[in-house]
This record gives C-alpha cells, structure tokens and sequence, in this order.
C-alpha cells in the first residue's frame, strides 16, 4: 500500500521557458523554481525543422549556474548530433530530439547518453509510436507532442491521450522484462483543466509554459497541477 501522505517523486512539472519573459531570464528561471517547478524545460528551435528561431547552448549555459534543476533540453533542430556536445558543455540534464530530424536515431541516443545525459525521442503528433521500438533499451524518456511543435501557445490535441495510453503500455511491458525506467513526458497546451487527464493516461513529466507564465502567480499554478494529479491519483488508486 503506497504512503499517500508522501509525494509521488517521479512526478515532474516542467515549465517551458519560451513562455517566459526573456528581458529577464534567469529572474524567471529562479521564481519558477521558487514556485515549485522540478525541471526547466529549454525549448530550441532552428527556423529550418520548425518555423521558430529561439534559443541555443549560451543560453543554457547562462542560467546553467542559477540552479542544480534538471534542464530538459528539447531540440527541435535538424541535424540533431552537432549540438549535442555543446548543449552537454553548456550543463544540459535531458535532451529529446525528433527522430525525423537525424538520420540515423539510435546513433544520436547513443551520443547524447556518452555525454552524460538523459536521452529521449519526440514524437509529433502524426508520429507513430512504433519509432520506438527498436530503441527501447536506450531511453531515458518519451516526450509526446500534444500539439505541432514550433509555438507556445496552442491548444491540446486530445489524440495524445491515447498515444499515451499507448506508450505507457510498452515502457511497462519493457520494465517487467527487466528494462530501465523511462518517463513519459507531455508537451503542448497542458493547463489545470486538462493535466488530470495527461497523468490518467499515464504521463510522469508536464511541460506546461503559458499556462504557468501567462499568470502573476506561478506557485498557484502549479499547486493547482498538483493537486489534480494527486486528485486522478486518489482516484486511480481507489478505483
Ligand atoms: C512547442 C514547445 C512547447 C511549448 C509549450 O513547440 O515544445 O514546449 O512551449 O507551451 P504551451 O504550454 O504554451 O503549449
Ligand atoms: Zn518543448
């Protein structure tokens, strides 16, 4: 019987920082963690896999000294492998990357593991999961997109839900045969109203970046997440 007075420590709400006010970065990056943020969620975007230009490794490598968070670097950039060296120098925990955008996925995997991170696949939303298949043993982590990537802002494209159903169903048939763990991870127009039905689904990791900068109170926000996560966990757990 779980202890449902302690929180559930693989649950983790990651703030996107494209939403954030970039005049004043690192204070943004410091009041999202002081709010209760776990990870900060560091989206790159090359104007080339997807019509946006954002931020690169300088930019990690500034807030880098801010904080020991997890930064969870989401590359949506093609080619993929020439940044992986310099966002692991510039003090990157996580990087996702699509693999649409390398040609050769299980290399880059690899690659960013030898540099000491935590790797992970993007899938879009018209991507199937079967990308997964044969990489299984060389992910950390699962970052499904529950809009097109390129934009903060969008609303949650509901498919995703079973897409996760999906995905949790293969991580927990690879743990029981003896496989890593690996977090299944939402991005794309996750608000208070609908995070109850990510974690349902079987999401552990929330990007969420207007729904928390577009409000003066981040700590509300994601207590509010909190509480609905543990809410659909009661649930589950009294089902
Ligand atoms: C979209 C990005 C997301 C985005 C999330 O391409 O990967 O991380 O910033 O923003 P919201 O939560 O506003 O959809
Ligand atoms: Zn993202």
């Amino acid at each position: 019987m779980p202890d449902i007075k302690q929180p559930d420590a693989s649950i983790k709400i990651a703030p996107s920082i494209l939403s954030a006010d970039f005049a004043r970065l690192g204070d943004e990056v410091t009041q999202v963690l002081d709010a209760g943020a776990d990870w900060i969620h560091f989206d790159v975007m090359d104007n080339h896999y997807v019509p946006n230009l954002t931020i690169g490794p300088l930019v990690c490598e500034a807030i880098r000294p801010l904080t020991d968070a997890v930064i969870d670097v989401h590359l949506m950039v093609e080619p993929v492998d020439s940044l992986v060296e310099p966002f692991a120098k510039a003090g990157a925990n996580i990087m996702t990357f699509h693999p649409e955008a390398s040609r050769h996925p299980d290399r880059t995997l690899a690659m960013i593991r030898d540099h000491g991170c935590r790797a992970g696949l993007v899938l879009n939303p018209a991507s199937s999961v079967h990308w997964l298949d044969h990489v299984m043993d060389k992910l950390d982590i699962v970052l499904l997109m529950s809009v097109n990537p390129g934009f903060g802002g969008q609303s949650f494209l509901e498919g995703t839900l079973d897409k996760i159903r999906q995905v949790r169903q293969r991580v927990d048939a690879h743990i029981a045969q003896g496989g890593q763990s690996i977090d299944i991870e939402v991005d794309g127009g996750i608000k208070i109203d609908n995070i109850g039905r990510v974690r349902q689904a079987g999401a552990n990791a929330f990007v969420a970046g207007s729904a928390i900068f577009g409000q003066p109170d981040y700590k509300s926000v994601i207590d509010q997440m909190r509480a609905e996560i543990a809410r659909v966990d009661a649930d589950t757990r009294n089902a």
